[in-house]
């Protein structure tokens, strides 16, 4: 039986015979070498190599190239460097979208504008949208902080030049470090809602700007990408492990979902947060983290036995954004800039999914089932 029977919508025919895929849980749309979700056993692998192993362990930019060409190299990194200086020239420092108050908005419009050089290959041309997405969030965020832009320095790692284009000073190697862990963790994730979107702008023949964009809009969704500030928020609620399951019940008597808790895909723990939470751990080891991990995992502890008391059936645990929220907040990022730090990390896995739907060359067109009048 095909997996899109066994959800709720069992049985639900159009008039030739197929079966309606709510939210298209569990329909296969493509064949990817890029990423393996495993959601029973809490699995994620990036082109062969086990997310555990080299997230903490390997750059970004080295993640990166491995999407990009299978190969595991720090290659990427001076021409990474050299596309964020011609990104940020592009930049108009009168630009309306770098005021906006969402950062999202401001990729969206920024990234829009973007553009890639005629001719440019395929390679070169996810280098180039992988160092626009860092240079307009890093402004983004130095402009909503009141803070003179700063140029990129092309000598620098990514994520070094990320932290240092949004505070205008140098970070930390600690910080440097669990930077690159995350923006690891998050590169890539099997057929998420943003990459999918990307892929489906692609399938059409569009361009590749237009199926970052598609993404950037995708991924500032509560329910994917834009969870973790609102995460931080409930800690900050919170306040104190004692108080977590009081206002965790609130919540659902509200009838609100509890942010940072669910997927659609695993059915464990996400393995992601526990990556993140050892970025956490070695943060605070080297001084810099704030102390909310010890009430995080209170919280996580509350939140996991009280939805497994209202919903037995379905497991509902902790996923990345859980602890996303407390790694960038360890770093100093602004709980407003989370989701398009998220986006610097995951444009390098978009710009690989648009490159392999291209080779696909199938358009995704998927069917509906008429219910109107
Ligand atoms: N808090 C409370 N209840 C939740 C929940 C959460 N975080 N996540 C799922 N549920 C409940 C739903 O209300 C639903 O209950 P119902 O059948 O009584 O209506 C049931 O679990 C199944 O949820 P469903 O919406 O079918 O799951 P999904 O696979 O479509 O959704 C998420 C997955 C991630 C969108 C969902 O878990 C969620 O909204 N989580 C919070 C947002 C979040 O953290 N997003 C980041 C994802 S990485």
């Amino acid at each position: 039986m095909h997996p899109a029977y066994l959800g709720q919508e069992v049985g639900a025919m159009d008039a030739k015979g197929g079966a309606l895929a709510s939210g298209l849980e569990g329909v296969v749309v493509a064949e990817t070498v890029l990423s393996k979700v495993d959601g029973e056993a809490g699995e994620l692998v990036l082109r062969g190599c086990s997310a555990d192993a080299i997230a903490g362990a390997r750059s970004f930019e080295e993640v990166a190239w491995l999407l990009w060409t299978g190969e595991l190299s720090a290659e990427a990194r001076a021409p990474l460097g050299e596309a964020r200086v011609r990104a940020f020239e592009q930049l108009d420092l009168e630009d309306r979208a770098l005021r906006f108050d969402s950062g999202m908005d401001a990729l969206r419009a920024l990234i829009a504008r973007a553009v890639v050089a005629d001719g440019a290959s395929e390679l070169e041309r996810a280098v180039a949208l992988t160092a626009h997405v860092a240079v307009a969030a890093s402004a983004w965020q130095r402009v909503r902080a009141g803070g003179a832009l700063v140029a990129p320095d092309p000598a620098l790692s990514h994520a070094a030049d990320v932290l240092r284009m949004v505070r205008g000073s140098a970070p930390s190697e600690a910080e440097v470090r669990a930077l690159d862990r995350y923006l690891v963790t998050v590169i890539d994730h099997g057929m998420n809602a943003s990459t999918f979107a990307a892929r489906v702008v692609a399938s059409t023949g569009s361009d590749d700007v237009s199926a970052i964009v598609a993404g950037i809009g995708a991924l500032k969704g509560p329910l994917h990408g834009g969870a973790p500030g609102p995460v931080l928020d409930m800690i900050d609620a919170v306040g104190e492990p004692a108080r977590a399951r009081a206002w965790l019940e609130s919540e659902l008597a509200a009838g609100r979902r509890i942010m940072g808790m669910g997927h659609r895909v695993y059915r464990v723990r996400d393995p992601r947060a526990a990556v993140l939470e050892a970025g956490i751990e070695e943060l605070e080891r080297a001084g810099v983290a704030k102390g909310r991990l010890a009430l995080a995992r209170a919280i996580e502890t509350s939140a996991e036995s009280l939805l497994a008391e209202r919903r037995p059936d379905r497991p509902l645990r902790a996923n990345v954004e859980f602890y996303t929220a407390v790694l960038l907040d360890a770093l100093g990022l602004d709980r407003a800039a989370f989701t398009p730090t998220f986006a610097i990390g995951r444009v390098a896995g978009w710009c690989a999914h648009v490159a392999e739907q291209r080779r696909a060359a199938r358009l995704i067109r998927p069917a509906s089932r008429y219910v109107g009048p």
